[in-house]
């Protein structure tokens, strides 16, 4: 490995072991850059989620590399991990956003007009108070799924005499192998319009005044690790750029959504550069870029790019706690303060997330156990028949790759407040969100 490879992978790692020095046992403490996850949950409580700062910039830089041959603006998908300090460092890497609710344009807006204006906004259902917001902003472009929803913007933009660039997503029918929720790109799904209906529609669009049509755009799906289903919707999208040039409109965009994935399972965690090799994950986008510019080759577009997971996830991690042990006979549970309400992944999707112990004493026998929160639900597991180090009540763990698609869908079912954000960086660690309390849960009902 080259140094630049290695110190990269450094960064990269947000989370990795190192050695404690203890005369008696050999002993390995789970770190977040400069500090001990173990650390963290003392000084912050738990469940707790922490980002590693160093490790979201390191990601970027190497997707923004990737595309380097071509010109290219990534839009961070705000979905994955909406928190304000998060969208606030990658907009100081001058990244642009992919946002699916005036919510989340709003936050934009809170950070800055300049960083909501670099912005994509996708969605089957914008509504026209969202549309007019965009609209007030000034955005990069409007993806828009339906006719209906074409009109509706035509509408918002005649109304508010602003102009509106348009893309049409188009539903590509590549199918793309990963959880059936996260799939879009079928004719089955409620996603974008048929291929052989667009000509259609951005002749309709090109009438309005107030829509400009300025691009094309696509999605297939989130969580894809073969890179083939992205070539071939590039493929069908290239086929549609060139003849909507030779209708006389204008393509300048081709914004090919985010989708790409990453690997959940980590074998060998002792092995320091082994949570996420920079190397991998370069080599992974690279793969992804060549997929993805390959059919765009002779095109001249301006590739827009909307990666939320493959930027996060593995940035960030769930801390919790074991309350108790409990053993029915056949099985062991360990019950943690985690719940389904903090991060649902595994009971929606049946999602993998690596369980590892905040400190990994040498000679400790594994046994296999289920993961469960306290939630009055079955589904409430975050794994199942899972081999981990024996683990005693009181022991912290961390759940890895809980950076996207983590915070932004915990609930608060149970009523049980959201755990506290935590954004590492070297030896620093900021609060960028607070914990909830019941009180905050109350707040707002009668
Ligand atoms: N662009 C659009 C239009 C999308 O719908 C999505 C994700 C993305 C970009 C970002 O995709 P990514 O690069 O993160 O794969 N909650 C699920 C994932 C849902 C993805 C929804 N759309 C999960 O936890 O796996």
């Amino acid at each position: 490995m080259n140094r630049t490879a290695d110190s990269s992978s450094k960064t990269l790692s947000a989370f990795q072991y190192r050695n404690a020095s203890s005369r008696r046992t050999e002993r390995k403490r789970l770190y977040c850059e400069g500090v001990t996850v173990a650390d963290l949950a003392k000084r912050f409580g738990t469940p707790l989620y922490v980002y590693s700062a160093s490790a979201i910039r390191a990601r970027f830089r190497i997707f923004d590399r990737a595309f380097k041959g071509i010109p290219h603006t990534i839009c961070y998908s705000v979905k994955a991990n909406s928190n304000r300090s998060v969208l606030r460092l990658l907009a100081a890497l001058r990244s642009g956003f992919d946002v699916v609710s005036g919510g989340e344009l709003e936050r934009l807006v809170r950070i800055s007009r300049k960083t909501a204006a670099k912005s994509v906004f996708s969605g089957v259902g914008k509504t026209p108070a969202e549309m007019r917001a965009a609209l007030k902003t000034g955005i990069l472009l409007f993806n828009m799924e339906s006719e209906a929803e074409l009109h509706a913007l035509a509408a918002c933009a005649e109304g508010m005499k602003k102009v509106a660039p348009v893309a049409l997503r188009v539903n590509p029918d590549v199918p793309a192998e990963t959880h059936p929720y996260i799939s879009t790109g079928l004719h089955q799904h409620k996603f974008g319009v048929p291929m052989q209906r667009a000509r259609e529609l951005y002749a309709q669009a090109a009438k309005y005044k107030y829509l400009r049509v300025a691009g094309i755009s696509v999605h297939i799906g989130s969580q894809i690790r073969d890179v083939k289903p992205f070539t071939a919707a590039m493929e069908h999208v290239a086929a549609l750029v060139r003849e909507l040039r030779e209708d006389g409109h204008t393509i300048r965009y081709v914004d090919a959504g985010g989708g790409l994935g990453i690997s959940y399972q980590h074998p060998d965690l002792s092995d320091e550069n082994s949570i996420s090799s920079a190397e991998d994950f370069a080599a992974q986008v690279n793969q992804y870029a060549e997929a993805v510019m390959g059919p765009l080759r002779s095109l001249k577009v301006h590739l827009l790019l909307e990666p939320g997971r493959s930027i996060i996830a593995p940035a960030g991690a769930l801390l919790t706690r074991v309350i108790y042990q409990k053993n029915n006979g056949t099985k062991k549970f360990l019950i943690v303060d985690a719940a389904m309400n903090d991060l649902i992944r595994p009971s929606l999707y049946s999602a993998y997330h690596e369980i590892v112990p905040a400190e990994l004493k040498e000679h400790t026998p594994t046994e296999k156990v289920d993961v469960v929160g306290p939630i009055c639900e079955t589904g409430d597991f975050f794994a199942r028949d899972r081999e981990l180090p024996a683990s005693e009540e009181g022991d912290l763990l961390a759940l890895l790759d809980a950076g996207a698609y983590g915070m932004v869908l915990t609930t608060n079912y149970n009523t049980r407040p959201s755990p506290a954000e935590i954004l590492v960086e070297g030896k620093s660690a900021k609060v960028v969100r607070r914990r909830q309390t019941v009180s905050d849960l109350m707040r707002l009902e009668r």
